[in-house]
């Protein structure tokens, strides 16, 4: 568990209501130093959080702190001292990348001739050095995103809140991003939390989770710890695969099977040795056999789909019983899928 101190936001009771829209619904959230990704479905509440922590729009209840600043009447402390890319266009279509990203430094109040040195290297840093002198309208989806990078890290802020940072890239500009933002976090040691509903982008980049859904904290913490819930071992058989499925699931194993291939839900300590005992019993052999490594999406399907919405920890996922998550296998393994 992080120390008080080790938190960079933390939140009790936020709630933000639209009129009668509930967009945020009582949030008690901890993120911790380091990279957090913020996940959620469409609508699920995560730009709207990112704005109500940064104070640029009101909560309706609740109290937070971003840094130790009051998110409800320190806003102004805390964005000179993040860096906010936010969701949207953000640029002026009719500035130059340098002239732009030298304006962002101006507006948090540096002197002119520092945001210049500083609208140089930071445009180097995200890869569009080159193109510095070129008018924005002018830029490619990638190269927008890079430069609203650049206005968001141009005072070297220790924390970046990225909305969507990797929305609309193709892959060779989704990669640099992820690689500027995994380097900012492991060279620079700067803090990121980053919205986005591409569960690749943030496992590639955070240590973290926090999940969103209809505006409900569903889960938070690390994601490792989050990964145990849904440890599974798979195995390949050769024969008997029917018999060894109902005998399994007879002794009370959670299993999931498309022909050969079947997973095993990992639940207790001798797992492996149940079911090679099970094999000999029906005489099934088993060509292949190891633990399955469950990535982010598979965790956010089982919290989504299994655990209902009440969840607010890893402990608490912790705590739910594998019968109780009734994880449905992806369509890869017969199952509906998600
Ligand atoms: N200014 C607004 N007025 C009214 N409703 C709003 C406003 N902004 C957002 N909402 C609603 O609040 C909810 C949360 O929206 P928000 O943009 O925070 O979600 P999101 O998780 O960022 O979604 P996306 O993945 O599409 O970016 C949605 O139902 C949205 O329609
Ligand atoms: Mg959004």
């Amino acid at each position: 568990m992080s120390e008080p101190d080790d938190l960079i936001i933390h939140t009790k009771g936020l709630t933000k209501s639209y009129g009668p829209h509930t967009a945020l619904d009582d949030l008690n959230l901890s993120v911790p130093r380091g990279a957090t990704g913020l996940l959620g479905q469409n609508g699920a509440g995560k730009s709207t959080f990112l704005k109500t922590i940064l104070g640029l729009i009101t909560a309706t209840s609740g109290e937070g702190t971003v840094l130790g600043y009051d998110i409800q009447t320190q806003g102004s402390e805390i964005r000179q001292r993040i860096g906010y890319m936010p969701e949207y266009e953000a640029l002026n279509p009719n500035m130059d990348a340098i002239h732009q990203v030298r304006y962002s430094g101006e507006l948090l109040g540096m002197n002119p001739k520092v945001a210049l040195n500083r609208a140089h290297e930071a445009l180097q840093f995200v890869g569009i050095g080159e193109q510095r002198y070129r008018e924005i309208s002018s830029f490619s989806t990638g190269m927008k995103q890079a430069t609203k990078l650049a206005c968001a890290i141009i005072h070297d802020p220790d924390l970046i809140i990225a909305d969507e940072p990797s929305n609309g890239l193709d892959m060779n500009t989704r990669e640099f991003m992820i690689s500027t933002l995994n380097t900012m976090v492991n060279d620079g040691q700067r803090s990121v939390l980053m919205a986005s509903h591409l569960m690749d982008d943030v496992e590639r980049v955070c240590d973290n989770i926090v999940l969103l859904h209809k505006g409900r904290l569903a889960a938070q913490g690390r994601i490792e710890d989050l990964k145990e819930i849904d440890r599974e071992i798979e195995i390949h058989v050769w024969g008997s695969a029917s018999a060894l499925e109902e005998l399994l699931k007879d002794r009370g194993f959670g299993v999931r099977r498309e022909g050969r291939v079947m997973r095993i839900a990992h639940t207790v300590e001798d797992t492996a040795t149940h079911i090679l005992q099970a094999a000999s019993e029906v005489g099934a052999q088993i060509r292949k056999m190891h633990e399955y490594e469950a990535s982010l999406e598979d965790l956010f399907l089982a919290i989504m789909d299994n655990l209902g919405y009440a969840v607010k920890s890893s402990e608490d996922l912790l705590a739910s019983t594998v019968e109780a998550r009734r994880v449905d296998a992806p369509q890869s393994l017969g199952g509906g899928g998600a």
